[in-house]
């Protein structure tokens, strides 16, 4: 990728911050940033933050005569093979969607004849009011591409969609749109992530604290690489990756009918957290709170989704599983490849404080040949990994 260039439009919001970690994971990968720091978006990193990690100059303004003289605007914004911005704040969206021009960023935005991305970033108000959702409509119909933005705790303090996508995530939407290898081209793959929710009665459920990071990032990471990507996902908080299809399921079982609706495939990873039981009678009323409290939920067992990929008819070429364990990592992943016939196995070790719910992880594979273990590392550098040995295997 030694010679690909992406301009990076840095808009002001507090996850700007973010820009940063972005424009070291392009460098990483041999991509050329060239950024582009709006005024608010200066008042929450600096130009001299982002010139040292894109190892090139800052461009800040329209009428400056030095960078003018250097390079004029209108080919500065043709200059790269994409144009991304991120944050791309409420403002900016406004202006590009009305081709306004009264900036840098806005100009650029208007003169480049090449693809866009963005990946918006702000309150959660701000980001369902009418206008918003307007200018999102109209500039998707311009063509231009969207990453995000997640669910979850804001910097103000508010809930809801609105924060701006993880870096990893934009990495690989990038990636995507730049067409880098793509080994996976034309192979099918099927991801399950998050929880599952099992209902006790209509207003009362099962649950546990998946957050789905690991599983979409691996199906961001397949997606780059050129494979067509299914994810079954229970709730969470997330956006599809870029260019991934997905399936919204609640309950394990209904994860099951979505996985074997998505066959055939040829690579199946299941990270989704199932739960192992679910509460045997939910009947369709609500347990009302007067008389005796249930002294027990009777609960029966779920399918394995995993072993139901593994043992049957149209099993997928590579299933991977994954096992999240406290202790004897290793020896419970050997037992797991056994017991549920899949190929590999990624044991995660979920003693180490912040794994379930945070953003590294530290990973061993084992196969039937062997234990690799992968040092800490973010969820998305592990998906990237994970996504290139798939490649390798199925070469
Ligand atoms: O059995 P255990 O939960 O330890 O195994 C974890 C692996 O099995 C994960 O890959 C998970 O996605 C999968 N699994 C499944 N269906 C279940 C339980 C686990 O697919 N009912």
């Amino acid at each position: 990728m030694d010679q690909k260039r992406v301009l990076l439009i840095v808009g002001g919001g507090i996850a700007a911050y973010k820009s940063l970690e972005l424009t070291r994971l392009l460098r990483k990968a041999g991509v050329g940033v060239r950024p582009i720091l709006t005024q608010a978006g200066s008042e929450f990193v600096t130009a001299l933050s982002l010139s040292a990690l894109a190892e090139d100059k800052v461009y800040a303004e329209l009428f400056s005569l030095t960078d003018e003289a250097e390079m004029g605007h209108i080919e500065l914004s043709r200059s790269a093979d994409l144009v991304v911005v991120a944050p791309a704040t409420a403002d900016l969206m406004a202006k590009a969607a009305n081709g306004l021009a009264g900036d840098l960023a806005s100009t650029t935005l208007l003169a480049t004849d090449k693809p866009v991305l963005m990946a918006p970033a702000m309150n959660v108000r701000m980001w369902q009011h009418a206008a918003t959702q307007r200018n999102l409509a109209a500039l998707k119909a311009d063509g231009v591409s969207f990453v995000g933005p997640d669910e979850g705790a804001m910097a103000c303090g508010e809930y809801g969609p609105g924060r701006m996508a993880e870096p990893a995530a934009i990495f690989q939407a990038i990636m995507g749109m730049l067409g880098g290898a793509r080994p996976l081209a034309g192979k099918r793959a099927l991801v399950t992530a998050g929880p599952t929710v099992e209902a006790i009665d209509p207003v009362r459920l099962l649950t546990n604290r998946s957050s789905g990071k690991q599983g979409y990032a691996i199906a961001g990471a397949l997606a780059a690489l050129g494979a067509e990507v299914t994810l079954v996902s229970g709730p969470t908080a997330l956006s599809a990756p870029a260019g991934v299809r997905r399936v919204d399921v609640e309950s394990a079982r209904d994860m099951l009918s979505a996985c074997e609706a998505a066959l055939p495939a040829d690579i199946a990873v299941c990270v989704a957290a199932v739960a192992d039981w679910r509460p045997a009678a939910a009947g369709d009323r609500k347990i009302k709170k007067d008389g005796q409290a249930p002294g027990a939920i009777a609960l029966t067992e779920n399918p394995d989704i995993l072993a139901s990929l593994s043992k049957g008819k149209a099993r997928p070429r590579l299933v991977i599983g994954f096992a999240a364990e406290t202790n004897d990592v290793e020896v419970h992943a050997k037992a797991k490849l056994a017991k549920k016939g899949c190929d590999w196995i990624v044991a995660n070790d979920v003693s180490v404080a912040g794994t379930m719910g945070g953003d590294d992880n530290a990973v061993a594979l084992v196969t039937k040949g062997g234990i690799e273990r992968w040092e800490r590392m973010a969820k998305g550098e592990v998906a990237r990994r994970l996504a290139q040995r798939i490649a390798q295997e199925l070469k």
